[in-house]
């Protein structure tokens, strides 16, 4: 029989999301309660922890102990001022903020209402993991949502999962917030990959949505206007009521998610004031929609 856990957590919306409790991430966790974490995450898809006091070190070493640290991608040159703040000394942390420095940011994607996306959904590998820590907060807003993308794929017709199945879709970046890309001319320098519209989930086995309203752009083999209708279909399921948790933000909460079953998305907040939150990733791999491609794709390294 298996041992209890002996992590306590309670959940926080139906869609998804489980608070823990008691727990002090500054310190060395034992493997085990490591373990549990890993467990309940694999579940729940959104870990919150509340009332953390956590230096950048401490955050990246608890980070670590779920993978290879990621590494913030680094943005085609012409990009370069959205996203590399003067505050981002280290390669393995983003400050998302609006805070400025002499009219400079210090860290990236800074003010306002940011659409659902998945985090580096545009590359070939995007991160298996984001951690996230509350430093500076807006009186209200700046909430962050998260679309369980299982849940999400569940929902959808019959009709419409076999329609896609084994269909890619376009993910493409422009370091924007709430605008689509213009990929009706050449695209070769703006970074971009084709995912799966569905992927089967490594660890869990479930299948996902693998679609955000940010950065997927087209559905492949199909018309312009075709492939715009299903991703009108495809985002709504992600962002529906019934799949989200909406996270409202209280100091020194530390808030981790997979993005490999969750889009994330931020609502407005007032520009006048200041939030800053710390980001650290785990690197991920190439995303498939069939459990049996991962160990195929594998053997042939
Ligand atoms: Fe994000």
């Amino acid at each position: 029989m298996d041992e209890p856990l002996s992590v306590r957590y309670r959940p926080l919306s139906p869609a998804c999301g489980v608070e823990i409790l008691g727990l002090d991430l500054s310190a060395t966790l034992p493997q085990q309660t490591v373990d549990e974490i890993r467990a309940l995450w694999n579940e729940h898809i959104v870990l919150v922890f509340r009332n953390q006091k956590i230096t950048e070190e401490e955050q990246l070493q608890f980070a670590s102990r779920f993978g290879k640290l990621g590494d913030r991608k680094p943005p085609p040159k012409k990009l370069k001022e959205r996203t590399e703040g003067v505050l981002q000394n280290d390669q393995r942390v983003m400050l998302v903020s609006n805070k400025t420095i002499d009219g400079s940011p210090i860290g990236s994607f800074g003010d306002g209402d940011m659409w659902y996306h998945i985090d580096s959904g545009y590359s070939k590998n995007p991160y298996t993991y984001t951690f996230l820590y509350g430093v500076e907060l807006p009186s209200e807003g700046g909430n962050t949502l998260f679309g369980n993308m299982y849940l999400a794929y569940e929902s959808l017709s019959e009709e419409l999962k076999g329609k896609l199945a084994n269909q890619k879709a376009l993910h493409i970046h422009q370091y924007e917030r709430r605008a689509r890309v213009d990929i009706s001319g050449d695209i070769s320098e703006i970074p971009h990959w084709y995912h799966p519209v569905f992927v089967t989930h490594p660890e869990s086995g479930r299948k996902s949505l693998f679609v955000d309203r940010l950065m997927t752009q087209r559905i492949e083999g199909c018309t312009h206007e075709e492939s715009e209708q299903l991703l009108e279909k495809l985002y709504a399921a992600g962002e529906n009521p019934s799949v989200v948790y909406e996270h409202e933000w209280e100091l020194g909460d530390f808030v981790m998610w997979d993005n490999r079953c969750a889009i994330h998305g931020r609502t407005w907040f007032d520009p006048k004031e200041s939030r800053l939150l710390r980001r650290c990733t785990i690197e991920g791999g190439p995303l498939y929609e069939e459990l049996s491609e991962y160990s195929q794709n594998r053997l042939q390294l």
